[in-house]
């Protein structure tokens, strides 16, 4: 299933995000897309207020994994400065999905090949200053 949002403000990105932190379950990858910019980072934020993470997001600069403790955590990866794939095996990559808590991933197509299956790939373009288009992909099951 594909659902496609346009948004018109970061807050309307966010408040989105927020929802689909509230549904979310242990387990659940949400695979962000997009160029520098788009809203990948305000996705991450959105999820974890819905996931009831009351501390500050922001994207993990020279790390490329932050761990948020709450009762169900979040594992944000921001993979924009990986040079190889080789560096996901020093992050507990793979385990994250098999852990506690939802996963979300920025720059997804660098580990495309090593995302799970169930994941939520969400693509962001920019339409306009304000505007974005949200292209919400679920697996088939
Ligand atoms: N509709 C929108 N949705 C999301 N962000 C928006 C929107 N309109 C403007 N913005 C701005 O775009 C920027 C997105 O930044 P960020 O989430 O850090 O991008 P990324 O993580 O993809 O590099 C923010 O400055 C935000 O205020
Ligand atoms: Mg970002």
């Amino acid at each position: 299933m594909i659902k496609e949002i346009i948004t018109h403000s970061e807050k309307e990105t966010f408040d989105l995000a927020e929802k689909l932190g509230a549904g979310a379950t242990r387990g659940a990858v949400f695979a962000l897309y997009g160029e520098l910019g788009t809203g990948k980072t305000i996705i991450a934020k959105g999820i974890a207020k819905g996931l009831g993470i009351t501390d500050d997001i922001t994207s993990p600069t020279f790390l490329m994994e932050e761990i948020y403790e709450a009762q169900i955590p979040l594992y944000h990866f921001d993979l924009y400065r990986m040079n190889s794939p080789d560096e996901l095996d020093e992050l507990d990559f793979e385990e994250s999905w098999d852990g506690e808590g939802v996963s979300v991933i920025e720059w997804a197509e660098r580990a495309e090949s090593r995302l799970p299956a169930n994941a939520i790939k969400i693509k962001l373009d920019w339409i306009s200053e304000t505007e974005r288009r949200i292209l919400i992909e679920y697996p088939d099951n």
